[in-house]
């Protein structure tokens, strides 16, 4: 089956965003990229896609509903691949995850880890992040964010598409409960010193004097591999809202 075939047969997977088609569509922080599915990949949305994923809705969720419990709830945006995603929830089965991921690729391969894990505490979305917060994600309610190596849209005309900017980062600490985290890691320094400044200016308080210390409990994924080879170095980010 093709990726287009698959999405024909599951439109609650097609849709990543809620305009509709034809519509103005706003800058974006992605570009959808295909890749061929491997069979694994479309049998894992055959037998598990409703047991392991969450669709949009204009609607507030809560642990409870999604998880069938009330342990605190971490979100993750854009996990690509989804290594660190699957280690980390199988590290701290105490805390919920809730992943979000446009690229079906990795979507649909975290879908078949869950499975062969037997992973009860997470899940995954399909959509745009910013949409999912905005709609489906009460204020002062979540735990922590992860965002390992976000898109650094390096040309200056595409500074607009990255994630961490100013309206992003206060609806992030609009979300985040008191004590909570957003924990943001990148390749590329000036994107660093810009999150640095603008997650500070959200009000969030950074423990640390400039960039944190590596986090030892963080799995490397397969962009940081790729900027390791390219010799770039790691930055941390990692804020806390009081
Ligand atoms: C550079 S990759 C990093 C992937 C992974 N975290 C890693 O470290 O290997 C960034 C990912 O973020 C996803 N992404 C960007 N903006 C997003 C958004 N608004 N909602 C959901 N995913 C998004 C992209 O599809 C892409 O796969």
């Amino acid at each position: 089956m093709t990726e287009e075939q698959l999405l024909n047969k599951y439109p609650s997977l097609a849709r990543v965003e809620r305009r509709e088609a034809g519509s103005f569509r706003q800058v974006k922080s992605f570009v959808l990229r295909g890749q061929k599915l491997k069979d694994y990949q479309i049998r894992a949305v055959e037998e598990h896609l409703d047991d392991y994923a969450v669709f949009y809705r204009n609607g507030l969720i809560s642990s409870q509903e999604i998880f069938g419990n009330s342990n605190p709830m971490v979100i993750e945006i854009g996990f690509g691949m989804g290594e660190a995603t699957v280690q980390i929830a199988k590290d701290n089965p105490g805390i919920n995850y809730l992943a979000i991921e446009v690229f079906l690729y990795g979507f649909t391969k975290v879908l078949s880890r869950i499975d062969q894990e037997g992973l009860k505490n997470l899940k995954i979305m399909r959509f745009d992040a910013t949409e999912v917060l905005e709609d489906m994600i009460a204020d002062n309610s979540v735990r922590g964010f992860h965002i390992f190596f976000p898109d650094p849209w390096p040309k200056k005309r595409h500074h607009n598409r990255r994630l961490i900017q100013t309206p992003f980062a206060q609806l992030l600490a609009s979300k985040l409960e008191k004590g909570g985290y957003i924990y943001c890691v990148t390749d590329w320094r000036e994107y660093a010193e810009e999150m640095l400044e603008v997650l500070s200016g959200c009000g969030l308080k950074n423990p640390y004097n400039g960039f944190a210390p590596a986090i030892e409990w963080r799995p490397s994924t397969g962009f940081e591999r790729k900027g390791l080879e390219a010799q770039r170095e790691i930055l941390e980010v990692y804020t806390v809202k009081e």
